[in-house]
């Protein structure tokens, strides 16, 4: 990331869910009606396109052009983890982790989350312009979500989080979405044995990118374009993973993969029923996980 200076791709997200939230009701996959407040003139300017008959599919055959599947990726891996996050909610699940938030805003528009304790870990940098940009809203939640500043890169998550009041011995839910692949392996490597201390039954939704792609070992559609964009954000992509290896990866680190999915998975499992053929990129996807016994 830019120093000083919240996350470009955190912006880039909330775009995303922006153009999704305003979809006919009976169309979209969810509505979150803050992630316009995040965007820039440009990104309104987009969105108010997107209203018009005319206009609409010549914009989205544009943005599909620059990232082929981009956008129904980031669309469909929000719905995943919306619903994996209802689940542990109907499960009981006390407290609610979401590393590297960003523009999330799960904590405002989850049914039931007022039942969980949230702590939000990020960057300082992007969450000083989330909590400007939130407002008054911020402080209607304030008595039961912690903002904590971290960097995985530098700092001890385990040790912030006890600092905090975050308990290692109740089960969680944890949603680390949009950010492994821009950290250090070792970073991504020590927050998940952290995590992995965390109380039976505890469980980690991430996505993370192909390791083919950032390798170069694999060719995309669009996948240069978006390394070197993510390069010119100043926020390259750095970790990966091979699909093949993400279970015998997380069972290293005290991990039970439980479902790990991308690409025409989410066209089947979302779009299809909608009557919607979106399809998204194969270069990212969305694993679970839960704490292995000791
Ligand atoms: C693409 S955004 C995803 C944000 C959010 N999770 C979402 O899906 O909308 C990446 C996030 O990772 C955070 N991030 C990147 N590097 C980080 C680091 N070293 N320490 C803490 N947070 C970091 C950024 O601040 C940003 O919020």
């Amino acid at each position: 990331m830019r120093e000083g200076r919240p996350a470009g791709t955190a912006q880039t997200v909330a775009f995303a869910r922006a153009i999704e939230s305003q979809r006919p009701p009976e169309e979209r996959l969810f509505e979150d009606r803050y992630a316009r407040r995040f965007l820039g003139r440009d990104g309104l300017w987009i969105l108010r396109l997107l209203r018009g008959t005319v206009s609409r599919p010549a914009v989205l055959y544009l943005i599909d052009r620059i990232g082929p599947g981009l956008l129904p990726y980031a669309i469909a891996r929000t719905a995943h983890i919306d619903e994996a996050l209802a689940a542990a909610l109907g499960r009981g699940i006390p407290q609610i982790l979401i590393l590297g938030a960003g523009y999330d805003t799960r904590a405002l528009r989850t049914p039931g989350i007022e039942s969980a304790r949230v702590y939000e870990i990020d960057h300082p940098d992007t969450q000083t312009f989330k909590r400007a940009r939130l407002g008054s809203d911020i402080e209607a939640i304030q008595e039961r979500v912690r903002f904590v500043g971290v960097d995985f890169d530098h700092e001890d998550l385990g040790g912030r989080l006890r600092s905090v009041g975050f308990r290692f011995d109740q089960p969680s839910f944890v949603i680390w979405e949009g950010v492994t692949q821009y950290l250090h392996e070792e970073a991504v490597d020590a927050t998940l044995r952290t995590l992995a201390t965390m109380a039976p039954g505890s469980e980690v939704v991430f996505t993370y990118v192909d390791r083919a792609l950032i390798e170069g070992t694999r060719s995309f559609p669009g996948g240069r374009r978006l390394l070197a964009a993510v390069r010119l954000l100043g926020e390259p992509f750095r970790f990966g993973l091979a699909p093949a290896e993400a279970g015998d990866f997380l069972r290293d680190r005290g991990f039970e993969l439980l479902e790990d999915i991308g690409g025409e998975d989410f066209s089947a499992r979302y779009f299809t029923p909608l009557g919607r053929t979106d399809r998204a990129t194969e270069t990212e996807r969305v694993a679970r996980a839960r704490v292995a016994r000791a």
